[in-house]
């Protein structure tokens, strides 16, 4: 969703702030907007479209120099994304100017009270009542942190709220409910940002922030308190990556340098997770071995990418504990009254920790007496902020919109929950949780191999630049692979394409089929014989209809070349753990063939990284 920036210090807060934006902008690339303090006015300029538009603007119409401003990028709810409903929204004196994520759910009756008063609305956003409400707290009195924490009792919803008053130049105000919203502690200098990537390049040193909470920042410090004025505290955290993490390091794309880190996300998600004596030790594990041993049911919950994760995650911790698993999308799950006891272990996925829909299952399931154990990649972020334990992912920042190196270190974390709970509750034998981890060892060097063959797969999207239609077929843990595929082209190149289980092949989809169709099919190592040649007559059915056929195969896979059209080998791993390999060309698939049609890649249309709304 939005990205939002606040910056007071020293230097040229229209620097700090379009730098933190740029960084920011695979949030929401609707709008960008900038507002700073000027000798007792606001100076503003906000334009339509992505942030080069207003960094356009800005060479041609320069504001005056400051050094406290705001900042924002938009991915629109409320109101459609043009100039007039671009952030900031500033009050009718033009005195406080606000930015916003989220949705302010009673805007309709605020609005209706500002206009009986006598407001004339200047936009159709849900935010500028916002920016009316706190001037006329300022205008009778009040400092603008009070007007915040007064404003905010009002408010319902969820919002990031970033503020400025032209009459208080050194003094940023911001508020968050069910929103993203960290501040960078600098010397002389404070920050605002709805994730560290707004400030890393000026200080790792973060605050987090709990629900509704409002922060002022000055040069000189930072302060916290509740809506209703009360002190807080938030609580100080050290970012471990840094500044060089959030570049694109060479390549065209973020997303595709994301693809080619996953051998060393996957190593750093694997990383201090075992002892000496070989036993697992996940440390964020907060549950304890009797509550993992009451467990009798698990319900993974997910959006997206994450979701697919959550699907091979059930194949293997079924495997591997005999607990039933079920994977739900966060927003059905959410609103169809789930059966939900004190032993069902509720696991939310999330690369970002701030999806809504997964959130709002959470406190569902908490509010149900259910544990919640998260796997997230961002540390600090609400969803593991509210769990009762988490498995964080370590792969470092993800910028490009569509998950990549995010959803393989999902998985890795999916397959040490599922051993560790095998572990604990003695489902497995110490030496196959050890085979195993083993196996799981060997990935960076396997993927690496995949990513060294690039080319073939890069010809294979030359090839099929003009497709309008792709399927996506595969069997067992092979399924959500052919899921994400699908979702991944769908995303970046805009073309139809669908994923199926390749047994439900026969009940309808192959309908389809039609000459020159190309289906990419993941067929399972051999060593699983039954799922392996079932696969190879699904493989055979599609192409006796015409289908162009693209296989995934083990790389000394006898049976499937009379079939293929083109074959893309995979090194030979358990069948568990080939979802970590068979994902990769696709993803590299997926990402030539939108770069190729002269897709924006990282940020593609409608969509945006982390969707904090419902
Ligand atoms: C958005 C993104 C997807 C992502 C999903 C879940 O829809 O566009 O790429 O998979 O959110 O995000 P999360 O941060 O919860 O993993």
């Amino acid at each position: 969703m939005c990205g939002i920036v606040g910056y007071v210090g020293e230097k040229s807060a229209q620097d700090v702030v379009i730098e933190g934006l740029r960084r920011l902008e695979y949030r929401g690339y609707d709008s960008a907007g900038i507002a700073l303090v000027h000798e007792g006015s606001i100076l503003s300029d906000k334009k339509a479209g992505k942030l080069a538009n207003l960094e356009k603007d800005l060479a041609e119409h320069p504001l005056e120099a400051s050094t406290t401003g705001i900042g924002h990028t938009r991915w629109a709810t409320h109101g459609a994304p043009t100039d007039r409903n671009a952030h900031p929204h500033l009050g009718q004196h033009d005195r406080v100017a606000v930015i916003h994520n989220g949705i302010i759910e009673n805007f309709a009756a605020l609005r209706g009270e500002l206009e009986d008063a006598g407001v004339e609305m200047r936009s159709d956003t849900d935010t500028e009542v916002v920016s009316h409400l706190l001037e006329a707290e300022v205008e009778a009195g009040a400092d603008l942190t009070v007007a915040m924490q007064r404003v905010c009792q009002r408010l319902a919803g969820a919002f990031t709220l970033v503020a400025v008053d032209a009459a208080d130049p050194a003094r940023v105000v911001a508020a968050r409910r069910n929103s993203p919203l960290v501040v960078g502690l600098g010397e002389g200098e404070n920050f605002l940002g709805s994730d560290v990537a707004a400030f890393i390049e000026h200080t790792r040193e973060a605050l987090e922030l709990g629900q509704d909470q409002v922060v002022t920042i000055t040069r000189e410090g930072v302060e916290v308190t509740g809506f209703d004025g009360s002190p807080a505290e938030g609580k100080h955290y050290h970012v471990d990556w840094d500044l060089s993490a959030a570049e694109k390091d060479g390549h065209d794309w973020f997303m595709r340098k994301e693809i080619f880190e996953q051998p060393h996300a996957v190593a750093d998600a694997l990383l201090g997770r075992h002892s000496p004596g070989g036993r697992l030790q996940l440390d964020e594990m907060r549950l304890s071995e009797q509550e993992l041993r009451d467990v009798d049911k698990i319900i993974l919950v997910a959006c997206g990418t994450a979701f697919y994760a959550g699907l091979v995650a059930k194949y293997a911790i079924e495997h591997w504990t005999r607990i039933p698993c079920e994977v739900e999308l966060a927003h059905e799950f959410r609103y169809r009254d789930p059966i939900l006891t004190q032993d069902t272990l509720v696991v939310a996925i999330s690369q970002s920790g701030e999806t809504a829909d997964t959130l709002m299952a959470i406190r569902h399931a908490r509010a149900q007496g259910s544990r919640v154990l998260a796997i997230c990649n961002t540390n600090g972020s609400t969803i593991p902020r509210e769990s009762d334990a988490v498995i964080y992912t370590h792969a470092g920042p993800e910028i490009g919109v569509a998950s990549t190196k995010g959803f393989s270190t999902q998985l890795v974390a999916s397959y040490l929950l599922g051993l560790y709970l095998a572990q604990v509750r003695g489902t497995m034998y110490g030496d196959e949780i050890r085979g195993v981890v083993h196996e799981l060892e060997q990935m960076p060097g396997h993927i690496q191999g995949i990513l060294d063959r690039k080319d073939a797969i890069y010809a294979l999207a030359a090839d099929l630049a003009d497709a309008r239609s792709v399927l996506f077929l595969g069997r067992h843990a092979g399924f959500p692979v052919a899921l994400e595929g699908a979702l991944k082209l769908k995303e970046l190149a805009y073309i139809h394409a669908e994923g199926f289980a390749a047994g439900e092949l026969k009940h309808g989809p192959i309908a389809l089929i039609e000459e020159g169709l190309p289906v990419f099919c993941v067929v399972p190592p051999q060593g699983r014989d039954q799922l392996h040649d079932k696969m190879i007559s699904a493989i055979q059915e599609i192409r006796a209809r015409g289908a162009r056929t693209l296989l995934l195969a083990e790389e000394d896979d006898p049976a499937v070349a009379p079939y293929a059209d083109s074959v893309i080998y995979l090194p030979r791993v358990p069948v568990l753990l080939q979802p970590l390999v068979a994902v990769v060309p696709l993803q590299l698939f997926a990402c030539e063939l939108a770069s190729r049609m002269g897709h924006d890649v990282d940020q593609p249309r409608n969509l945006a990284k982390s969707v904090t709304v419902e």
